[in-house]
């Protein structure tokens, strides 16, 4: 069971500049990529690795290659926003995705979609969304994964509020939850204060 905060200057910088009104769709969303690869890169650093036999133009060598499959599942709509940066470092992965919406009124998730991957067994398995509030989305979606047979599964968001946080560790004591900040309030609209506003419409250029 754990939650991280990943900690960075060039994450503080990004997410400031995210978080800002003025930021247009276009920032947003490269911002929003470059914040999703900060965290990979420290994420990363228990993926399994093999050692394999290489020959350089010079010699024969050791050399190392990522030894599990990794699927990445982004939570439409607002999830797409980080899958792009997260494949430019990790080229090899495949994307599974699960379409959630939140009722506006009871706040919980309505599920629209769903389209897995036929090796999600066996691999390293990050669902990504920019948004944790309620965890309600979040937790739907870790849900899904584990039904199509998803055994390692991390969540990776950009901004949490303690009440996700504390619902994903409830729900799903396996997953490890990594957020660029924890910001201190829910307001009753169910938004993240001060959060960033609607990701997917930030994204999406939508309102
Ligand atoms: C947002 C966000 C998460 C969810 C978080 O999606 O991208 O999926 O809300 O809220 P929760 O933790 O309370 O479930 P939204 O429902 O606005 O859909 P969208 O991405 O299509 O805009
Ligand atoms: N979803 C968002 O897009 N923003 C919030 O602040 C909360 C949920």
């Amino acid at each position: 069971m754990s939650f991280t905060v990943i900690k960075h200057p060039l994450i503080l910088d990004k997410l400031t500049r995210m978080r800002k009104i003025e930021t247009a769709s276009k920032d947003f969303r490269e911002n929003l990529n470059e914040i999703s690869q900060l965290m990979v890169y420290e994420i990363f650093r228990d993926v399994p690795l093999q050692e394999i036999d290489i020959k350089t133009p010079v010699i024969e060598a050791k050399g190392y290659t990522i030894d599990m499959p990794v699927v990445l599942i982004p939570i439409i709509r607002a999830g797409l926003g980080m899958t792009e940066g997260i494949q430019r470092l990790v080229p090899t992965s495949r994307i599974a995705h699960v379409g959630l919406y939140r009722n506006e009124e009871t706040l919980e998730p309505v599920q629209y979609f769903a389209k897995k991957t036929s090796d999600i067994e066996k691999s390293y398995v990050i669902v990504v969304d920019p948004m944790l509030a309620t965890g309600g989305s979040a937790s739907k979606a870790i849900s899904i994964a584990k039904n199509w047979g998803a055994k390692q599964i991390k969540f990776v968001c950009l901004v949490a509020v303690q009440k996700g946080v504390d619902k994903i560790l409830n729900d799903h004591p396996d997953v490890e939850i990594y957020s660029a900040s924890l910001d201190p309030i829910l307001n009753e609209q169910g938004y993240i204060v001060p959060g960033l506003g609607d990701a997917g419409d930030r994204i999406f250029g939508t309102k």
